[in-house]
C-alpha cells in the first residue's frame, strides 16, 4: 500500500458520505442526515489525526512547496475541527446545524481537492515507493490504535465485493479504481 492511495481512499470515502448527506438533505431525512454526519465527524477526526501526527511531519521537510502546503493544510484542519466542535452543540436537523454541515462539507471538499492537486503530487515526486509504503504502515497502525478500520480489514474482499460496497457508498470515481484503490476507499460492511 502507498500512503497516498490510503489517504486518497479516505478522501473518497468521505466524498461518498457527503453525496449521501446531500441526498438525505434533499429528502429531508433528518435521521439519515444525523447518522451520516456522525460518520463524517468520526472519519474526519481519524483522518486529520493521522495526517497531523504522521503524514504532515514526514512530508513537510521535503520542499518549500510541501512546507507551505502542510502549513495551509493545518489551518484548514483547524477550520474543520472548529466547525465539528460547533456542530456537537447544535440540534441535528436544525437550520443552523444544516448550514454548518454544508459549510463543513464545502470546506473539506476544497481541502481534499487541494491536497490531491498540490501536496500529494509534490510528495509523490520527492519520495520513493518504499518511503510511501513505510508511511502507509504507520498510518494504518495509528488507525488501528484509534479503532478505525484499516485497508488490511478489506484487502481480502473480491473486486466484485469491493465494487458493490463502493456503489452502495457512492464512492466517486469507483468505476476506474483498482482493487487496491477500492479497498482503501470503502468502509467495511
Ligand atoms: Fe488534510
Ligand atoms: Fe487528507
Amino acid at each position: 500500500m502507498d500512503a497516498l492511495v490510503l489517504l486518497v481512499g479516505d478522501h473518497n470515502r468521505v466524498r461518498g458520505l457527503f453525496a449521501r448527506f446531500k441526498k438525505a438533505k434533499e429528502a429531508e431525512d433528518i435521521a439519515e442526515m444525523t447518522r451520516l454526519a456522525d460518520t463524517v465527524i468520526a472519519e474526519l477526526t481519524v483522518h486529520t489525526t493521522i495526517e497531523e501526527e504522521i503524514f504532515y511531519p514526514a512530508t513537510k521537510p521535503l520542499s518549500e512547496d510541501a512546507t507551505e502546503n502542510v502549513a495551509e493544510g493545518m489551518e484548514e484542519h483547524n477550520v474543520a475541527k472548529a466547525l465539528m466542535a460547533e456542530l456537537q452543540d447544535l440540534e441535528p436537523g436544525s437550520e443552523t446545524w444544516i448550514a454548518k454541515m454544508t459549510v463543513l462539507i464545502e470546506s473539506v471538499e476544497h481541502h481534499a481537492d487541494e491536497e490531491e492537486e498540490e501536496l500529494f503530487p509534490e510528495v509523490r515526486s520527492k519520495t520513493d515507493a518504499a518511503t510511501r509504503a513505510s508511511l502507509a504502515e504507520q498510518l494504518e497502525a495509528r488507525k488501528a490504535e484509534l479503532g478505525a478500520p484499516t485497508v488490511a480489514d478489506k484487502i481480502d474482499l473480491t473486486k466484485e465485493q469491493l465494487s458493490k460496497l463502493a456503489s452502495e457508498q457512492e464512492i466517486p470515481g469507483r468505476s476506474s479504481m483498482s482493487a487496491e484503490e477500492l479497498a482503501a476507499a470503502v468502509a467495511p460492511q
